[in-house]
């Protein structure tokens, strides 16, 4: 079964296909911010996918044009609360400023 694969703490879970992203990072007990509730407006949930893109739903045109007005994105990346994963592959991502603590 694929699997969705969390760094920098090395979680693995295996989730339902369509698991959005940002509820399997949330109830994995990682920290990620929500601002906007999931609405592809704050921005706060960006996160790079690293391995297994197809594995994760298409970008929507909302997350398109939220991605465009951030700093430090790349081929990358994704916005967590609009990114589900297919369980058709294995996933990996990253989250973006959660190396302290
Ligand atoms: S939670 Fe705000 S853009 Fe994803």
């Amino acid at each position: 079964m694929p699997t969705l694969t969390l760094k920098p703490s090395g979680k693995t879970l295996e989730l339902p296909a369509g698991t959005q992203l940002l509820k399997a990072i949330l109830d994995a007990g990682e920290q990620l911010i929500s601002k906007c509730g999931g609405q592809a407006s704050c921005g706060a949930c960006h996160i790079f996918v690293t391995e297994g893109r197809k594995g994760v739903s298409r970008l929507t045109p909302a997350e398109n044009a939220k991605l465009d007005t951030l700093v430090g994105v790349s081929s990358k990346s994704r916005l967590a609360c609009q990114a589900n994963f297919l369980g058709t592959e294995n996933v990996t991502i990253e989250l973006l400023g959660a190396l302290s603590g």
